[in-house]
């Protein structure tokens, strides 16, 4: 059985204070690191002092990083500065950065391997537009997406990563994916990494579904058969919704 894995994407919000006053009401409240995984992903400036107060239970993610190891980058960051912070995940190739700010699939594979070289736990996002879904493309844009960001992984590589699968038209409108809509896309990305790799590495690697997965919806999503966690946007902002949904993950344990 795979660990479930709850993440809070925070996206562009929250200042020191407010995530200051989140951490210390969530940080004892996950459930065990045994059981659940649980992280908040936050933008860079905040990640120092959220991994101080981390706590035993939860783990704290980047948004973001440059390929490169170091180098004249201005405003970029390395996975070798996030490490030294001791930043457990890094979201990599998340809907907005392929759509607002043109990252390719290159640069998300360029991504995952610069993550991996700094032992940070890529979570690889993949997921179609609405015009791929209405003209039935999922499956094609899944397939380039998945083996894009993982071209020349080894299945050692592999098996550190979590994906994220995402469709764009269910993040951040209110209209989240049906479990079964939700369940049949991580289940079309488990088969194209038992394709790749092997059935038991692909048995191996979590999947997560993320578009607007709050508190009613939770329960549903993560007793579908290959979604094993949930990466969450506006609903994690709310410390009281994030401690609900960590919890609902225990049913799945
Ligand atoms: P949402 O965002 O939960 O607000 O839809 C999800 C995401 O972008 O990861």
């Amino acid at each position: 059985m795979r660990k479930p894995i709850i993440a809070g994407n925070w996206k562009m919000f929250k200042t020191r204070d407010e995530a200051l006053y989140f951490i210390l009401k969530v940080s004892t409240a996950m459930p065990d690191l045994e059981k659940v995984d649980t992280a908040v992903i936050a933008s860079a400036p905040l990640l120092r002092d959220l991994v101080k107060r981390q706590g035993d239970n939860l783990r704290i993610g980047a948004q973001n990083l440059y390929f490169e190891d170091e180098g004249a980058f201005t405003g970029e960051i390395s996975g070798a500065l996030l490490k030294s912070y001791n930043v457990t995940y890094v979201v990599i190739g998340h809907s907005e950065r392929r759509h607002i700010f043109h990252e390719t699939d290159q640069e998300v594979n360029k991504k995952v391997h610069a993550a991996l070289r700094h032992d940070l736990t890529p979570i690889v996002c993949v997921g179609e537009l609405l015009e791929e879904r209405e003209s039935s493309k999922t499956e094609e844009v899944l397939r380039t997406q998945v083996l894009a960001a993982y071209e020349g992984l080894s299945e050692e590589q592999a098996l550190k990563t979590v994906v994220a699968y995402e469709p764009v038209w269910a993040i951040g409108t209110g209209r989240t994916a049906t479990s079964e809509v939700a369940n049949e896309a991580c289940g079309f990305v488990l088969r194209l990494l038992a394709d790749k790799y092997s059935q038991r590495v692909a048995d191996q690697i979590r999947i997560q579904y993320g578009g607007s997965v709050k508190p009613e919806n939770v329960d549903e999503l993560l007793a579908c058969e290959h979604i094993d966690g949930a990466l969450i946007g506006g609903a994690s902002l709310d410390p009281d919704k994030f401690i609900k949904m960590a919890k609902a993950a225990l049913k799945r344990v």
